[in-house]
């Protein structure tokens, strides 16, 4: 089986009755909502929040039930499920690679639990070979990627198949960055996020619970953070 869809589905175990579940996005998160929806045909009753209109749609298309953001409490997401570019030791995370990660960031800020579930190539000794999405908004995008550059970012605008520029689900672009190896995630997160213009980064320190990660063979291993899991 596709170590993405092993990933996905193995983290499903831990949905609930009466959970309020985060959706993911991306070609793994894809394998877990699709794995929900076969035990909501079952008879699992939950409510979600997708992370981006692509799981939304696909969510709706598999008859789970969605609410909106404004609905629910903060930090009140039960579990999101979703996946990563890349995922280090201490499970920080670079997530993006998929244009949805404010949406993510969001979700998982109000999750108790976010599990990460990836195949076996996503897990990196140092962040920072995956270039780190940024997203800015497209007014004075010129001057923000010029900052990200002074900050040794190397930005490249994300273009569409068009080659024009991609556009978020909020409205935004992507600047994609090249810092190299990234040893303090903590305060690049913190720095990006301090330049006018940019609204979020790829950066998730200190969010992921657990990461379940599935190699070539099939072979599933769950990590949690501080611990062997
Ligand atoms: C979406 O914006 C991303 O954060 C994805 O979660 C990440 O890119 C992983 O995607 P894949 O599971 O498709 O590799």
């Amino acid at each position: 089986m596709d170590p993405k869809r092993r990933a996905g589905e193995e983290a499903v175990k831990w949905v609930e009755d009466g959970m309020l579940v985060g959706l993911g996005t991306g070609s793994t998160a894809y394998w877990a909502i699709m794995d929900i929806g076969r035990r909501v045909k079952e008879g699992l009753k939950i409510t979600a929040v997708p992370t981006s209109i692509r799981s939304e749609e696909l969510a709706i298309s598999l008859g789970i039930r969605l609410v909106t953001l404004d609905s629910i409490q903060p930090d009140g997401i039960d579990l999101t499920i979703d996946g990563a570019d890349e995922a280090d030791g201490d499970l920080n995370l670079i997530k993006g690679g998929g244009g949805a990660l404010l949406r993510e960031k969001i979700i998982a800020a109000h999750s108790k639990r976010l599990v990460i579930v990836a195949d076996a190539s996503k897990a990196v000794e140092t962040l920072g070979r995956f270039p780190l999405p940024v997203e800015i908004v497209p007014f004075g995008s010129k001057l923000t990627m010029g900052r990200l550059e002074a900050l040794g970012g190397h930005p490249a605008l994300r273009l569409n198949e068009n080659g024009e520029p991609y556009v978020t689900d909020n409205g935004n672009y992507i600047a994609d960055c090249r810092f190299g190896v990234i040893d303090d995630a903590a305060a690049l997160e913190t720095t990006l996020n301090l330049v006018p213009g940019v609204v979020e980064n790829g950066l998730f320190v200190g969010m992921a619970e657990r990461i379940v990660i599935c190699d070539e063979n099939g072979a599933v291993s769950v990590r949690e953070r501080g611990g062997q899991g």
